[in-house]
């Protein structure tokens, strides 16, 4: 008899979800659960309710307030999402037994690190959307034993709007992209995010990892790099002043429990970003 794993992913419509829902739905070793806005992670009753109906073994929390600015406008609804979400998660998957594993972000640093920060690093987030996910982070902590938190960065992939389809939009318009040489992280592409995961589901590993594609650029850097494996010109990057993005501007992070554990490896991330945007291109992401 064979066992399968049964997994449920939360906010299964976005970057991430949709790149977990097309890897364990191809994968007969595990039972997908798929939720999004049908279960609103802030309504205790609504988690609570198909967490006992269907008893997953593991529970990924890929629902997010993600938009930056929505973030600052809304700290309210920002906290409810992104801080309740992960408590009523927690509590749930604490009561059935089932590891949860969070997703959280670079934001949680303030941009004034001028090397890649390790998971042995304080946080201090500057933005609302920064503070609304630590406190996801800790209220996770706090709550249940079985979890893992994966801090990522800059995250694209099929599913919901993002940073590749504004650049290329912008390009196709004929339009100049305005962008900061100065806010560095590392972009990560949702598949290859959902490699780890997948790892992380089956391995007996616990507490907190960062897992960004290795290397680092800047966002201008980034925007150029999908323009050139697109086939448009470069030029249409030009750069920001400081004030007119919200992010902080260092944020690196260095996957240093991956490797001192030895347990994985992200890809580069200008490989993942020509996988990603082949694949695209030949309709392999519909
Ligand atoms: N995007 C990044 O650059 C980045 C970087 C590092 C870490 N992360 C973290 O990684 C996770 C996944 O990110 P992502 O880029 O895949 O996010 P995303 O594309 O914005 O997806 C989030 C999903 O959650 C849904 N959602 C929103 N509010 C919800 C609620 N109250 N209850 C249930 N579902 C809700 C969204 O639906 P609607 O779209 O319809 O609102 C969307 O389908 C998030 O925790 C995020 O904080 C993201």
């Amino acid at each position: 008899m064979s066992i399968t794993t049964r997994v449920w992913i939360a906010g299964a419509g976005g970057r991430l979800g949709s790149a977990l829902c097309r890897r364990f739905d191809r994968n007969t070793g595990f039972r997908l659960l798929a939720s999004d806005l049908d279960v609103r992670v802030e309504d205790s009753f609504q988690v609570g309710h198909f967490a006992d109906l269907n008893h997953p073994d593991v529970i990924i929390n890929c629902a997010g307030l993600t938009d930056v600015r929505a973030c600052e406008r809304q700290p309210e609804e920002a906290y409810k999402v992104n801080a309740i979400g992960a408590r009523n998660l927690a509590v749930a998957a604490r009561r059935i037994d089932a590891k949860l594993i969070q997703l959280s972000t670079d934001d949680v640093f303030d941009g004034a690190a001028s090397s890649a920060l390790c998971e042995f690093d304080d946080a201090h987030p500057a933005t609302m959307y920064g503070k609304s996910k630590y406190a996801g982070e800790k209220l996770v902590r706090e709550l249940t034993d079985k979890h893992v938190i994966v801090r990522s960065s800059w995250l694209y992939g099929a599913g919901a709007d993002d940073f590749v389809d504004q650049v290329l939009q912008a390009a196709a318009r004929g339009e100049t992209v305005r962008l900061p040489e100065d806010e560095i992280s590392s972009p990560t592409s949702a598949d290859a995010l959902a490699g780890f995961i997948e790892y992380l589901v089956g391995a007996r590993e616990y507490g907190l990892y960062h897992a960004s594609c290795e290397g680092a650029c800047s966002r201008a850097e980034f925007a150029r790099e999908i323009l050139r494996l697109s086939g448009f010109a470069d030029s249409v990057v030009e750069p920001a002043a400081a004030d007119e993005t919200l992010r902080p501007r260092f944020t690196l992070l260095d996957n240093m429990m991956m490797r001192i554990t030895g347990i994985y490896h992200m890809p580069d991330w200008r490989e993942a970003l020509g996988m990603y945007l082949s694949e695209r291109n030949a309709g392999g992401l519909a």
